[in-house]
C-alpha cells in the first residue's frame, strides 16, 4: 500500500467511497443520501482540499482523507476507510501520513468534527475531545469535535 495525492479524475469513485464507507455504521437510507451530498468531493477541490489516497499496489483504492485550511488550526474534513478494509490498519496509515501533511504545511493542530462512531479511532490516534458541532447531514444531531496537537517533530 502506498499514500498519495488524489487525482481530479478520481474524486466521483473518492465522493462513492465516502458514501460506502459511511454505511458501515449502518444508517438509514435518508441520512446517506444527505450523506452523498455532504460528502461529495469535486475534481476542483482535490487539490485544495489537499485530498490525499490510500492505494494498494495493484491500483486499488482503499481509503482517503482530506486536511483543509492554513495553518495556525486545520481540519480533517474527511477521512474514510473502504468498509472490507475498516479494522485493518488503513486508517493508522492515513492518520499518521495528515499528520505529517499537517507539519509540512505549518499547521499546529487540526480539529476533526467525528462522526460518532468513529471517535474511539481518533482518540487511539491521539486527538482530544475540545467539543462538539452541529451534524451538517441532520438537523439536531451532535457530533463530538476532537483536536489533534501537531508536535514539531
Ligand atoms: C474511522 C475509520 C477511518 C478508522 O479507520 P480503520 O482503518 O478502521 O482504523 P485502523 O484499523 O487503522 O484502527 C487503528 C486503531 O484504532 C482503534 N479503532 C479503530 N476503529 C475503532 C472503533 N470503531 N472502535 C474502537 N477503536 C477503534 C483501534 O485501536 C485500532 O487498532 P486495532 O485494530 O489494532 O484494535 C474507519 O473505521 C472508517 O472509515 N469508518 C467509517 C466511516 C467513518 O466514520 N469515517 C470517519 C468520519 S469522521
Amino acid at each position: 500500500m502506498h499514500i498519495r495525492a488524489a487525482r481530479p479524475d478520481e474524486a466521483g469513485a473518492i465522493s462513492d467511497l465516502a458514501v460506502r464507507s459511511k454505511a458501515y455504521w449502518g444508517y438509514d437510507e435518508d441520512f446517506l443520501a444527505g450523506s452523498r451530498v455532504q460528502l461529495a468531493v469535486g475534481p476542483d477541490e482535490v487539490g485544495r482540499r489537499r485530498v490525499t489516497v490510500a492505494e494498494r499496489d495493484d491500483g486499488v483504492v482503499l481509503g482517503f482523507y482530506a486536511l483543509e485550511g492554513d495553518p495556525p488550526v486545520g481540519e480533517l474534513s474527511l477521512m474514510f476507510v473502504a468498509p472490507c478494509h475498516i479494522r485493518g490498519g488503513v486508517g493508522r496509515r492515513l492518520f499518521a501520513h495528515a499528520v505529517s501533511t499537517a507539519r509540512d504545511v505549518g499547521l499546529t493542530a487540526f480539529t476533526i468534527d467525528s462522526d460518532p462512531f468513529a471517535e474511539a479511532f481518533y482518540l487511539t490516534m491521539g486527538a482530544v475531545r475540545t467539543g462538539e458541532a452541529r451534524s451538517p447531514i441532520r438537523a439536531g444531531r451532535k457530533l463530538p469535535r476532537l483536536t489533534f496537537t501537531v508536535s514539531s517533530s
